[in-house]
């Protein structure tokens, strides 16, 4: 692991605003019907030399996120910019309020807009090895040519020399000459995942997205794997993105660690003051979670991660991490759809709604089959809904077969600082063990 002494000033990627939203379609006229927010108001920066390691559970935009920084999709809004001096870095900052202002800033080093030249530099400079190392070789193609490729279509060597360069790069994985002349399915996963690695370390790049690197290996394997990623970046000064859902896997290569949930970042840190004392519960849940990570060997004390991950398309209010919180708030976004969630859980009267006619997400009407049912419902949820949810009602009222129910609005929960480097979006300064 490199320190923050020994790394270059140099900002590789500085994400700002960053946008993913994938449209929902439905039926025969593809209609756009919602949108998925896999990415949301991301902003973080990767230092020239340093590993930043993205953890989160499946689904949060990880892999999104990684493409985007590889410069592989386009933005639904905000930007990553391309290596910025200490000078560069707090003019962007700057400039982050307007963006007219910004439009020739966005033009010189934001890597959707980039071209030509800058666009080619760009492109060999970055390079990512995929989550899945069987389905992004092609197996079709014997490892010459798959290594060789990026080689070929930049024009940096062909025939004997080509050959040459990547038996080089072979060896600097632990394969070798013997490998040149087979295809993807007759390597082990781990021998596949080397593949990977030496194909984007062709170009000689200086940041490697590396997207679930190991999960799919053996934990030996896995090892191996991370030693290597570690000697490499240790012989060459690589920078990595490293993309993880299991934060043991990164501890001991990330200087920083952003942690995600449906496609925001719940917690950004420096990576020991991160696992010393987590600042959001969702850390705090997803530490637990790591069985060889619970610190003082609590068998007891082993939590685990409960709860599963809302719809992306439909995030929660307030904090989204909320609906899972073991330490929520009257403050933490409870709406109408926790209201519907928990009807969900209760068919016997879910089956008798029959319409939820919504103001907002925190103010609806529902309307039942019966009085009874709607009378159910106020004293099921007087009786059984979690204490801050109740204590953030502002109004239940029933007339007939319709339950007006009203929350208190609470808007989106953003990061704030808990120290050097160390941003939570929580409400809560301190909580459970901290
Ligand atoms: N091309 C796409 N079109 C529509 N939705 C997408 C697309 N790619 C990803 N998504 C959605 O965006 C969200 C984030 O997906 P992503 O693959 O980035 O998650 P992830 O954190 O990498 O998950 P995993 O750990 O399982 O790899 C998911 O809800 C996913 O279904
Ligand atoms: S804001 Fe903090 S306490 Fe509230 S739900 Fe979110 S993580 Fe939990
Ligand atoms: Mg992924």
């Amino acid at each position: 692991m490199t320190t923050a002494v020994e790394a270059d000033t140099r900002t590789l990627i500085a994400v700002r605003g960053l946008k993913k939203h994938f449209p929902i379609k439905e039926g025969a006229l593809q209609r756009v019907t919602g949108h998925v927010q896999a990415v949301d108001e991301v902003s973080f920066d990767i230092e020239k030399g340093q590993t930043l390691g993205l953890v989160g559970e499946s689904g949060c935009g990880k892999t999104t996120l990684g493409r985007l920084v590889a410069g592989l999709s386009e933005p639904t809004a905000g930007g990553v910019y391309f290596d910025l001096g200490p000078q560069e870095k707090i003019e962007l900052d700057r400039l982050m309020a307007s963006d007219a202002e910004r439009a020739e800033f966005d033009d010189e080093h934001r890597v959707d807009l980039l071209k030509g030249d800058a666009w080619r530099r760009f492109r060999r400079n970055t390079q990512m090895v995929f989550q899945d190392s069987f389905a992004s070789l092609n197996p079709r193609q014997l490892v010459k040519d798959i290594v060789g490729r990026p080689l070929r279509v930049h024009r940096e060597a062909s025939g004997t020399a080509l050959v040459e360069r990547v038996v080089e790069l072979l060896e600097q994985v632990g394969l070798g000459r013997q490998h040149l002349y087979r295809y993807p399915h007759q390597f082990s996963g781990g021998q596949r995942q080397r593949i990977s690695i030496a194909r984007a370390l062709a170009l000689d790049p200086g940041l490697v997205v590396l997207d679930e690197p190991s999960s799919a290996l053996d934990v030996s394997v896995q090892a191996q794997i991370l030693n290597l990623l570690h000697d490499l970046q240790a012989d060459r000064g690589l920078t990595y993105l490293f993309i993880t859902h299991d934060l043991s896997v990164v501890r001991h290569m990330a200087d920083q660690i952003v942690v995600m949930y449906l496609g925001r970042v719940s917690e950004r840190a420096p990576t020991d003051d991160l696992f010393a004392a987590p600042r959001h519960p969702y850390t705090e849940a997803l530490l637990r979670a790591s069985p060889d990570l619970d610190a003082d060997g609590d068998e007891d004390g082993f939590q685990g991660l409960e709860g599963s991950v809302p719809d992306p398309a439909r995030p929660p209010q307030g904090c989204r991490f909320h609906t899972r919180c073991v330490y929520a708030t009257r403050v933490c976004g409870w709406e109408i759809d926790d209201v519907v969630l928990r009807l969900e859980e209760t068919p016997g009267l879910f089956d008798r709604l029959e319409d939820v006619e919504r103001r907002s997400p925190f103010d609806a009407e529902l309307r039942f089959e019966s009085e009874q049912a709607a009378r159910t419902l106020v004293s099921t949820f007087q009786n059984e809904a979690p204490e801050p949810m109740r204590d953030a009602l502002e109004d239940m009222t029933v007339e007939g077969r319709t339950v007006a129910i009203r929350f208190n609005p609470v808007p989106e929960v953003e990061l704030t600082s808990r120290g050097t480097d160390h941003e939570a979006a929580c409400v809560l300064e301190d909580f459970g063990s901290n």
